[in-house]
């Protein structure tokens, strides 16, 4: 017998592949032209980086940063071909600094295959990352006016920082102001980068690329919180990596951090630990869910979605607008 839980999970799964069927039917030749340039930008002379392309080729993810930047480009007046460079742009950066953070994880498991550190080791994964980093900013060289470039180099270093930052402050408990900052640095920043480059690139007024660029900002911050509740209850295989990675590697995410702000005793001193040694994943669950750590960051979650909701107010009705007002929904309720 199919479990009620596992029903609720088929649903919400069913709607999260219906949206990205949809999208990709109305993006549909500049969702290709984008995988076409990832594909260029990957060659190489060399046959091991051409094999370790082809592995992240074979299994392309969500694809939602182009799908945000092809978006609020359409939002505007429409996708040029600097547009889907763009859009292939951002996914590149974001390839490459998935390639880094599967190292600094250890995790052997990434858009459900082997990671490339876990096939080819951790040399190859951080000179692949560092191949897709420079070809991916030869493209923003070629495509990309200067002062959008520029945007995207402050938020490639926040993403460093954010990590550093996350490094630097192992040795002591955060608070929700140190998370909110670690968040915008290494996920929300790419996210405003991509809707606020889009909606310049589609030739949108000043006042509607600030509004793009705030929602992907609130939605790159939804989309982090989700990420991080999805590590403690999503099925690895419908996720496509593992879980439980973020509290073995001693990150302290908001479900985490709400329950250490409330526990106390026993069960203080076993989240604490829990952050060293990352044992026993689903007693982990059991003590954040009694101190309603899951549903405190569903609920920031869902605050951050509404605020990028609220982001889209005031620009035209257009289908790229519906599409982006189904995003901040499917971030809430997603299961990869
Ligand atoms: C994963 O991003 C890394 C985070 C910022 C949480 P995605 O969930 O967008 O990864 P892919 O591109 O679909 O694999
Ligand atoms: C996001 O953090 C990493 C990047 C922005 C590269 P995570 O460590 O949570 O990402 P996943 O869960 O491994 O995809
Ligand atoms: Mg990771
Ligand atoms: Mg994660």
């Amino acid at each position: 017998m199919v479990s009620l839980q596992s029903k609720t999970e088929k649903v919400r799964r069913g709607g999260q592949a219906d949206f990205f069927t949809r999208v990709a039917d109305y993006l549909a030749g500049d969702l290709d032209r984008v995988d076409d340039i990832i594909g260029e930008a990957l060659q190489s002379q060399i046959g091991l980086t051409c094999e370790v392309a082809r592995h992240i080729e074979a299994a392309s993810g969500k694809r939602l940063r182009p799908i945000l930047t092809l978006l609020a480009a359409r939002a505007g007046g429409g996708p040029s071909d600097h547009v889907c460079h763009a859009a292939a742009f951002a996914e590149l950066l974001h390839i490459a600094s998935l390639l880094h953070d599967d190292v600094i994880d250890a995790a052997a498991l990434r858009r459900g295959q082997p990671t490339v550190n876990k096939r080819w080791g951790n040399d190859v994964a951080i000179l692949m990352a560092d191949y897709t980093y420079s070809r991916a900013w030869e493209i923003a060289h070629t495509h990309l006016p200067t002062e959008l470039m520029a945007a995207f180099c402050r938020v490639a270093a926040g993403m460093c920082d954010g990590e550093m930052f996350q490094i630097e402050t192992r040795n002591r408990l955060l608070t929700e102001a140190d998370h909110l900052f670690i968040i915008r640095c290494k996920t929300a920043g790419l996210f405003s980068a991509c809707t606020k480059t889009g909606a310049a690139l589609g030739g949108m007024p000043e006042a509607a690329v600030a509004a793009l660029e705030r929602y992907g900002m609130e939605f790159g911050l939804a989309f982090q919180i989700t990420d991080d509740v999805l590590d403690f209850t999503a099925d690895p295989r419908v996720l496509g990596k593992e879980i439980g990675t973020d509290i073995a590697c001693g990150r302290q995410t908001l479900p985490v951090i709400r329950a250490l702000e409330r526990a106390d005793g026993d069960d203080r001193a076993f989240l604490i630990a829990a952050l060293n040694n990352g044992s026993a994943p689903q007693v982990i669950l059991e003590c954040v869910q009694k101190y309603g750590g899951i549903a405190y960051a569903l609920d920031a979650a869902r605050s951050h979605a509404q605020a990028a909701r609220q982001a889209l107010d005031r620009l035209p009705e257009t289908p790229a607008r519906q599409f982006l007002i189904e995003l901040t929904e499917l971030v809430i309720n997603r299961a990869y």
